[in-house]
């Protein structure tokens, strides 16, 4: 008996099926009426009393055996047959997975470009890692200068020189530096400042930087280049008014307010009821930062300006909190354009 059951053991270790119909098979050669297993069953009978339960474990640990065995492959076998089928059928609509929408600050970013590009504008980019020079020194912000306090950083404890850039004023420099005049080119990119994290401040964000330079640049250039932009970013009846300012590297300098989007500047609370939104710096190039940057303060001039791109987005679609920005939440995100 321990002899005929070795030999099913064997057969049944070496056993596979491609097919339903040889699994069907051998579950008859085994199992069947008149088949090896089912024969073993009817000896068992004979078997003399000292060796039965002996026996007895041994064909019935067989018999789970091919029963585990037939259950396998069925299963196998029929997963098998659900993924041909499914696949062959090549005349099925494909599933369109959908394309995502395009974040609100790289929609604003894309047209800012456009609208620079229009009057001949090209984007120049920089290093997001800055050393003091491109950051503060060569935009006339020396060492222990109290503007510095306001664009805190973060820096690297092993290199004082190296720090993240805290805005993208940075690139005029990196430009001025290798580049003779004409240069007319807007820089966007993202900068950080040291801040606490809330719905109005956050430790990077994003700016687009302006410089042109060539002979014979005025401030009244910078005015009607800076109009033209409001009435193209927001509508042809925006107006714009320029409020004297302080930056180390313009002189003038000036902040830029638009006439409130949202109300058209009869007061909101967007426009904290005065009808008017600032949304950018600029202000005449300092012959100084021209010098900086081997440029000749004698024969160029120029004018420079900076703008948030989350403020601009804010005006746009009145985002409330600018930690949605970077929260990647779909909810957020799907409510802006698809991709195009
Ligand atoms: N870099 C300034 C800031 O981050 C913004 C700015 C002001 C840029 C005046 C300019 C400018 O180019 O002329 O606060």
């Amino acid at each position: 008996m321990k002899e005929q059951i070795e030999k099913i053991w064997a057969e049944v270790k070496a056993f596979n099926a491609n097919t339903a119909d040889e699994l069907e098979q051998f579950r008859i050669k085994l199992m069947g009426k008149n088949g090896s297993l089912t024969a073993l069953f009817a000896d068992f009978k004979a078997v003399p009393v000292e060796e039965k339960k002996e026996s007895g474990r041994l064909l019935n640990e067989l018999k789970i055996a091919v029963q585990e065995k037939i259950d396998q492959f069925k299963e196998h076998l029929s997963a098998a047959k659900g993924s041909t089928e499914s696949s062959s059928d090549l005349s099925l609509p494909c599933q369109n997975e959908p394309a995502g929408t395009r974040h609100p600050l790289s929609l604003v970013r894309s047209e800012i470009i456009r609208i620079f590009s229009n009057i001949g504008y090209t984007v120049s980019e920089g290093p997001e890692i800055e050393d003091d020079w491109h950051n503060f020194s060569a935009l006339n912000f020396p060492p222990e200068h109290p503007a510095r306090d306001m664009q805190d950083t973060f820096f690297i404890e092993q290199n004082p020189d190296i720090a993240l850039r805290t805005h993208t004023s940075s690139v005029q420099v990196r430009i001025m530096e290798n580049n003779q005049p004409p240069i007319r080119i807007i820089a966007p990119g993202r900068v950080y400042r040291n801040e606490a994290i809330s719905a109005r401040a956050h430790v990077f964000f994003h700016q687009i930087e302006g410089l042109y330079i060539d002979k014979n640049v005025s401030f009244a250039d910078l005015k009607q280049t800076l109009l033209y932009f409001a009435r193209e970013m927001f509508s042809p009846e925006t107006k714009i008014r320029l409020r004297p300012s302080y930056f180390p590297f313009t002189e003038p300098s000036a902040e830029m307010d638009i006439s409130c989007n949202i109300c058209g500047g009869s007061g909101c609370s967007m426009c904290k009821k005065t009808g008017w939104v600032e949304i950018l710096g600029c202000g005449m190039v300092d012959p100084n930062v021209l010098e900086n940057c081997n440029i000749d303060s004698k024969i160029y001039s120029g004018f420079a300006f900076g703008m948030g791109v989350e403020r601009i987005t804010n005006l746009k679609y009145q985002v409330k909190d600018l930690r949605w920005f970077s929260e990647n939440d779909v909810r957020f995100l799907k409510q802006f354009g698809p991709v195009v």
